[in-house]
């Protein structure tokens, strides 16, 4: 690739990107870091907490295994973020914005090779082609992600899974698998691009941070590039665990494990709950979970949130 340390535009701007360049560069970068990449550390953080969950219900999670302490707080930052977190819908418009105006820019950078003046003239530039390639995986990825779990386009979900804040964990992790009990193949298709999607966001966001000093001009010297790069580095480390820790604590179980963990919750708060496979989240046309008979008269009844 030769063309990574291509500078700027050339000294008579063509058109609205060149002759915006350098606005357009800034709110690019800082798009990427504000809402996208803050966006990225906080979703990553609730979602390892299907691994570490039983550790931050501190003394609720005494008697819980990793897996219910994980499934159980989960649902509870689930639940306090689709039922309190107020204009919720206001700010995933404006990260929806903020992705699409970080794309479209991205593939028009990404396109015609016009790096930021020499951000990579020392670093090789396999990097910077790794950036443009993660940007890509990234933004296949985060369409599917939103388009199934978010919007309920089930129809592109194997085994046709619907998420619902009420069973967080377990419509994620049937989604994933393609079932509710066993991986389908498909299923492990999901969960195989599942992993590519999210190991190449968190590489893009970490390398982003780093050139995003130089786009900036707070990193001038190459030292500061260079202490910049391990604070990236290490950044980009700790976002990695939680990626693969989220991955993993939604593979390792059974959705109709964590489903019984959820009605659970559910009924101690008395909320009920409508059994996904009744209406919201239907799998194979079977309930994720058979429950048994209830002899106490315990059983949420159907009509959840
Ligand atoms: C996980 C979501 C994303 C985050 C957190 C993110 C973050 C960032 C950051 C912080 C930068 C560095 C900006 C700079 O150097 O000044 C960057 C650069 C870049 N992003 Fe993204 N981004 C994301 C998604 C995307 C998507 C979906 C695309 C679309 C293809 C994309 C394409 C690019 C490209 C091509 C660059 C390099 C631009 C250049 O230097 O020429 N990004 N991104």
């Amino acid at each position: 690739m030769s063309d990574t340390t291509k500078a700027k535009p050339a000294s008579t701007p063509q058109g609205f990107f060149d002759k915006h360049y350098h606005v357009l560069r800034r709110l690019h970068s800082l798009t990427g870091i504000v809402p996208i990449g803050v966006f990225l550390i906080a979703h990553l953080t609730t979602n390892s907490s299907l691994l570490w969950g039983k550790w931050g219900l501190r003394h609720e999670g005494h008697d819980e295994t990793i897996v219910s302490g994980g499934v159980h707080y989960f649902w509870k930052e689930v639940q306090w973020i689709n039922n309190q977190i107020p204009h919720l819908l206001l700010i995933e418009i404006g990260l929806w914005l903020a992705i699409a105006f970080h794309s479209v820019l991205g593939v028009y950078y990404a396109r015609s090779g016009k790096s930021n003046t020499a951000r990579y003239a020392y670093q090789g530039n396999w990097r910077y082609r790794m950036q443009r390639l993660s940007g890509y995986v990234a933004l296949l990825y985060i369409f599917y992600h939103i388009a199934t779990l978010r919007w309920g386009w089930s129809f592109l979900v194997p085994g046709g899974a619907k998420w619902s804040a009420d069973f967080a964990a377990s419509t994620l992790a049937a989604a994933l698998r393609g079932s509710n009990e066993g991986f389908t193949a498909m299923g492990i298709a999901v969960s195989l691009f599942y992993f590519v999607g999210i190991t190449a966001s968190v590489y893009h966001f970490a390398n982003g941070l780093w050139t995003a000093a130089i786009t900036w001009g707070l990193t001038i010297s190459q030292q500061a590039q260079q202490r910049w790069g391990f604070a990236s580095f290490a950044l980009g480390v700790g976002l990695m665990g939680m990626a693969w820790a989220s991955l993993a604590g939604a593979l390792l179980t059974k959705p109709s494990e964590m489903q019984r963990i959820e009605l659970q919750l559910l009924q101690e708060k008395g909320k009920g709950g409508a059994m996904p496979g009744e209406g919201a989240a239907l799998v194979d046309a079977t309930p994720l979970v058979n429950v048994p008979s209830d002899p106490e008269g315990t059983q949420p009844a159907a009509g959840g949130s």
